[in-house]
């Protein structure tokens, strides 16, 4: 496995790789990472000749200048893992060769960025457009590979290589969950033990909410998810939305689409988790 962290060396060697004719996998990530990220590697080592990981924790992508500064850096234990699982190369730029000037783009694909994260999180998503568009020029893979943890993410990226026609393939991968139902997240290594704790009671709910939505209406289950979370001492909701899984548009029945998943954000302590869980389609 070897690291770069020139962009002009990277192309290069990729370039050299292409014309051999291997198929390259890109997983964009960054950093931290977890058998949530191991599992995109595995896949992506699968169906392709060449995997490169991006570490990278983007600027452009944070609003709060403090998530930024807290955010787990780890690269070290990074490429440990990332030479067990099968990656070829790992890509870890600085901020100066990513961004040698601001990044004027503006990247805005309504109405999959004007909800849920994108009115918590300003910015946010057009930050995340900014690196993986970046990303996608110097590693020009076949395929891509993202975690449907990020699942407004996900369907964003989905949108931007459509409306700007790059050639790729996106692959979406499903959560990976600790054995007790805590969905992997960078942001986890920042709990305490105490917090970890509390923070079960997220998945356990979206889990008890599929049962709860077999009887109930759509109403009644979204008033569920959101006293259930609100009754936990150390939990604090941002949002829970049940959204249609193509538009992320809040829904009102269920009869109204056949692909329906709830998004949640929750504050456990300072630390803000997000989950989501499919009730059909
Ligand atoms: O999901 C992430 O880790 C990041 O948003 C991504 C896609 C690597 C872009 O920085």
């Amino acid at each position: 496995m070897k690291v770069f962290n020139n962009i002009n060396e990277l192309k290069s060697v990729l370039a050299t790789h292409r014309l051999e004719g291997k198929k390259i996998a890109l997983v964009p990530t960054m950093g931290a990472l977890h058998q949530g990220h191991a599992s995109l590697v595995r896949k992506a080592a699968a169906e392709n000749d060449i995997v490169v990981v991006s570490v990278f924790v983007n600027p452009t992508q944070f609003n709060d200048k403090n998530d930024l500064k807290k955010y787990p850096r780890t690269l070290e234990a990074d490429c440990e893992l990332l030479e067990r699982e099968g990656a070829d190369i790992v890509f870890s730029p600085s901020v100066d060769e990513m961004y040698p000037e601001e990044d004027k783009r503006q990247f805005s694909f309504p109405p999959l960025d004007t909800v849920m994260e994108g009115i918590f999180r300003p910015g946010h998503f057009n930050g995340v457009c900014q690196v993986v568009s970046k990303l996608f020029m110097i590693a020009d893979p076949d395929k891509a590979y993202f975690g449907e943890k990020d699942f407004q993410q996900l369907a964003i990226i989905r949108e931007m290589v459509r409306k700007m026609g790059f050639k790729l393939e996106i692959v979406g991968c499903p959560i990976i969950r600790e054995m007790d139902g805590l969905a992997l997240s960078s942001r986890n290594a920042l709990l305490s033990a105490e917090e970890r704790k509390t923070a079960l009671n997220i998945s356990k709910t979206l889990f008890e909410s599929v049962d709860y939505s077999k009887t109930h209406t759509l109403r009644e289950t979204k008033g569920f998810v959101e006293s259930s979370i609100a009754a936990v001492d150390g939990l604090k909701l941002e949002y829970f939305e049940i959204v249609d899984g193509n538009t992320l548009q809040s829904l009102e029945e269920w009869q109204n689409s056949s692909y329906i998943v709830g998004c949640i954000t929750v504050f456990c302590g300072s630390v803000r988790l997000i989950d989501n869980i499919k009730y059909r389609g």
